[in-house]
């Protein structure tokens, strides 16, 4: 029997969706890994506004930063248009006002405020018609969780009830610089289709990005190390050159 080609979520940065074959598959949950500076936000931003730019109903939902001020940084990137945010393509919901709103102020969620959340989110998702979600970051609701349990639980229904409305998602991990994990606890890089890895390399004076396909189910990719640029026309990828060189073209 034929195999079946899995529908493509094209990320719309051009060097990634090479290394992809053409995208994430539609509806799967990735995980966005690296230490701090390392592109996460900018990352997962472009994904959305690709989407947007195609036509597609996208939600950033932020812990860590107002999304004020993401929306302000989102405007040095030329490639982004105010039109967007007017046409709800892009839609920006801070947690922590989502978790106030839902009454859930203890430091620990229990079982049933993740189940409220996870509700939630997907509710918001279905409503709004959401075909790319990106939390950033996973991490701070996972530091609310605490036990790995209750973690695996969290992130398997999360992923389990957006994938069922189509939507492909991106949950961005912290981890320090040095971590030999993709993630906190360990158990969200398990439970995730997909980890793309971030991270910084030090070559001849110069600190260099860095990304890395670890792992998308489904899909046959190169596991090698790239060098990106953030650049105000979007994420840039070249082949990591032994010595540190760096090729000036974006492809693989
Ligand atoms: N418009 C832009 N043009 C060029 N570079 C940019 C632009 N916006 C951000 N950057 C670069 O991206 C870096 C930060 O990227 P980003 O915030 O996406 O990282 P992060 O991994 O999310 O960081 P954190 O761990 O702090 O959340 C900045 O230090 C800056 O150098
Ligand atoms: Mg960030």
């Amino acid at each position: 029997m034929a195999a079946t080609a899995l529908e493509r979520c094209p990320t719309g940065i051009e060097g990634l969706d090479n290394i992809l074959d053409g995208g994430l598959p539609r509806g799967n949950t990735i995980l966005l890994s690296g230490s701090c500076g390392t592109g996460k936000t900018t990352l997962g931003l472009e994904f959305l506004v690709r989407g947007a730019m195609a036509g597609e109903r996208t939600l950033f939902l932020s812990v860590t930063e107002a999304s004020q001020k993401i929306v302000e940084n989102l405007s040095t990137f030329e490639f982004f248009d105010h039109k967007l945010l007017e046409e709800n393509k892009i839609i920006f919901i801070d947690v922590p006002i989502l978790f106030e709103k839902l009454g859930l102020s203890k430091e620990e969620l229990t079982p049933e405020d993740i189940d409220l959340f996870i509700t939630s989110v997907s509710n918001l998702a279905a409503s709004l018609k959401i075909q790319r979600l990106v939390l950033d970051s996973v991490t701070s609701v996972c530091f609310r969780i605490r036990h790995e349990e209750k973690i695996r639980d969290f992130i398997l229904k999360l992923g389990k009830s957006l994938s069922d409305l189509s939507c492909t998602t991106m949950l961005v991990s912290e981890i320090g610089p040095q971590s030999s994990r993709y993630s906190q606890y360990g158990v969200e890089e398990a439970i995730a289709d997909g980890v793309i890895l971030l991270g910084n390399v030090q070559r001849q004076g110069d600190l260099l990005r860095t990304l890395q396909v670890i792992k998308v189910r489904g899909t046959t990719h190169s596991r090698a190390q790239y060098v990106i640029e953030i650049t105000p026309l979007g994420i840039l990828l070249a082949p990591f050159l032994k010595g540190g060189r760096r090729d000036g073209g974006n492809h693989e």
